[in-house]
């Protein structure tokens, strides 16, 4: 709108505006033909969640790690009564999603919010995906997994997850 109003003293205003819609329309046909045909719903949700971090490679990679290597969102997104991942509030932490086959005394019925602000500082959260410790000095518990990511790979994870708007997950 705003270069359109600049350029408001062509001598031609109406060709103008009808070029811009032409081009507007264009680019609308090539958006939703082109969307549906190579994404599905979900993958176009879960894309939402880079919002914040598009142009940014490393936390661009975290997104991958996280939603398509590591799969933290299964145990850290709340699900919807059907069961499905709630992606309107990703990674904004949930009950965990099953129990132990044996009864096992320490088992947490919490996956933590991990999306925006971090739990732990910078260096915490990478010990914990390089090495698997917590702030404790000890491992989580089953079944958070014990990562041994790169530290590349760490720095790439906690970027997206800092990248996610807190609390109010990815379509928002
Ligand atoms: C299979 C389920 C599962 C997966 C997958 C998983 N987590 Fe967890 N995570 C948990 C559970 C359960 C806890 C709580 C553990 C506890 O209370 O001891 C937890 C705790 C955490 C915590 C500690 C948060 C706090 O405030 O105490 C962080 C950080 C974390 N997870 C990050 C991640 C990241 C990042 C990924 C993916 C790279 C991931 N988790 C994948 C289940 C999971």
């Amino acid at each position: 709108m705003q270069s359109h109003n600049s350029l408001e003293g062509w001598s031609s205003p109406s060709r103008f505006r009808r070029l811009i819609t032409g081009l507007s329309i264009g680019a609308f046909l090539v958006f939703i033909a082109g969307g549906p045909s190579f994404t599905t719903a979900q993958e176009k949700k879960q894309a939402a969640t880079a919002t914040n971090s598009s142009g940014n490679a490393t936390s661009a990679r975290g997104k991958y790690i996280v939603t398509e290597v590591a799969k933290c969102g299964n145990c850290h997104t709340p699900r919807m009564q059907n069961g499905e991942l709630d992606y309107s509030r990703w990674l904004a932490g949930g009950p965990v999603p099953y129990l132990p086959a044996q009864p096992q005394g320490d088992w947490p019925l919490l996956c933590p919010r991990i999306g925006g602000l971090p739990p732990a500082n910078d260096a915490q959260m990478i010990t914990l995906l390089t090495t698997g410790i917590w702030t404790t000095g000890k491992p989580l518990r089953s079944p958070m997994p014990e990562f041994h990511m790169t530290r590349a790979d760490a720095e790439a994870v906690l970027a997206y997850l800092k990248s996610i708007t807190s609390g109010r997950g990815a379509t928002q």
